[in-house]
């Protein structure tokens, strides 16, 4: 990417009443090493405040994933090479490294497959999708394949010069692995072989061509558990397309898109939007996703301290109803510049946005009910390098 990364990603743990996030930033120009923080909410007084800071993955932690029941966090480093960072939380609130493993380099996204003893992961820059095994706190390599292009791989110049695989995402099944590629206008599918665990090639997903497919989340309605939507969120277009998807005979999967809408809902994305993540409410009625690079908002500064009123970049919700259409429900400031992730408490009721060209952090409450993102609960700043 272009664009340094700040507050990469955020995780969140715990219920509502004592909770901890943890985040990632990319480092300073001037730090050798990016950050991973650990953040916790005092109830009493709405700090957010951090508690322990960890420079155990890399130059750029660029993506966070909790395992064992929350006592350890995943971290990948974004570096060329990359890593794999493995950190326990400790009881006492540090973060200190289990283990760690070079990878390919530019890794992104990661996500844990086969009762969590396998981590599958997305790379960016140079474009590869890799896979490793996790045992006894330590990861072994299984599988890398490459992405070799000698041209432009789609229609836009600046971001389409070759393969760039975004995210790693599980089925439902748990037997496929997606991997969305923006560069390459595709999502690639792997089955992962019940026998050997292997990823093996399966039938790819193509996107419009342009549309950038970024990141994705699949959902299955209530009560019906024949169907299956995957929603895939597309950067440089910044639409969701909603497919309903087909488990076939032949070990592929089939997509027949349903849906198409705007990730500014009733309004045009304004020219330079650049949408990110995608994610289903945990009360699994509602999708949300981020608008970057466009900030349309301007709020009172999420600071208590600070009376500066502040631009603001946005969060979108839509209600999917069960035949996967998605309708528009509200877009509203997401309290800062830049939005590369989001994260959900437990039961739906908070949700804490990082943005990541403000440094900062808010949690806001959420009606689980309405899918309306309502007060703000908590904030924390200088979190990450501004630029
Ligand atoms: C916190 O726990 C870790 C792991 O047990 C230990 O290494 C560290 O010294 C402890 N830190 C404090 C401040 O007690
Ligand atoms: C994948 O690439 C990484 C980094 O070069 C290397 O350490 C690892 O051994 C490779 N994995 C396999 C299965 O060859
Ligand atoms: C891509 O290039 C690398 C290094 O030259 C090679 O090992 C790999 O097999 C190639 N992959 C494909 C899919 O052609
Ligand atoms: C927000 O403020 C900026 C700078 O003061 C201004 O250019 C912009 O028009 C305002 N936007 C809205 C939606 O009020
Ligand atoms: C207050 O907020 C404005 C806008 O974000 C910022 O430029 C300014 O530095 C802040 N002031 C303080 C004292 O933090």
């Amino acid at each position: 990417m272009k664009n340094r990364k700040v507050l990469a990603a955020i995780v969140a743990i715990a219920p509502a009443s004592a909770w901890k996030l943890i985040v990632a930033s990319y480092n300073a120009p001037s730090e050798p090493l990016g950050t991973v923080r650990l953040l916790d909410y005092q109830k009493n007084t709405g700090a957010l405040n951090v508690v322990a800071t960890s420079r155990d993955c890399g130059i750029m932690p660029t993506w966070l994933d909790l395992s064992s029941g929350g006592s350890t966090v995943t971290c990948v480093d974004e570096g060329v090479p990359g890593s794999l960072n493995l950190l326990n939380i400790n009881a006492n609130g540090s973060l200190s490294k289990l283990s760690s493993v070079t990878t390919l380099g530019g890794p992104v996204s990661s996500q844990f497959y086969d009762d969590s003893s396998a981590v599958g992961l997305a790379h960016y820059t140079p474009p590869a999708i890799s896979s490793f095994s996790l045992q006894d706190n330590k990861f072994s390599p299984l599988q890398n394949f490459t992405f070799n292009s000698s041209g432009p791989t789609g229609p836009d110049p600046a971001r389409q010069d070759s393969s760039h695989v975004h995210q790693a995402l599980i089925d439902p099944t748990g037997e496929y692995l997606l991997f969305p590629d923006l560069g390459a206008d595709v999502t690639h599918i792997y089955r992962i072989d019940a026998n050997t665990g292997d990823l093996v090639v399966s039938a790819p997903l193509k996107a419009k061509p342009g549309y950038g497919p970024r990141h994705a989340a699949f959902w299955k309605p209530e009560g019906c558990s024949d169907e299956t939507y995957l929603f895939i969120i597309h950067e440089l277009t910044n639409r969701i397309i909603s497919y309903s998807v087909t488990y076939l005979d032949n070990g592929d999967l089939s997509f027949a898109e349903v849906d198409e809408v705007g990730t500014f809902g009733d309004r045009d994305a304004p020219k330079g939007a650049n949408a990110a993540e995608i994610t289903v409410s945990p009360d699994n009625s509602f999708l949300v996703a981020s608008n970057r690079l466009a900030p349309i908002f301007n709020i009172t500064n999420p600071d208590p301290s600070n009376s500066t009123t502040i631009q603001s970049d946005s969060l979108v919700t839509f209600k999917p109803t069960a035949e996967g259409k998605l309708e528009f429900v509200e877009l509203v400031p997401s309290g800062g510049l830049h939005p590369r992730h989001f994260s959900f408490n437990d039961d739906g009721s908070l949700i804490a946005v990082g943005h990541q060209f403000s440094g900062t952090v808010l949690v806001y409450a959420r009606d689980v009910e309405t899918g309306k993102i309502a007060g703000q609960i908590a904030f924390a700043k200088d979190l990450g390098p501004l630029t």
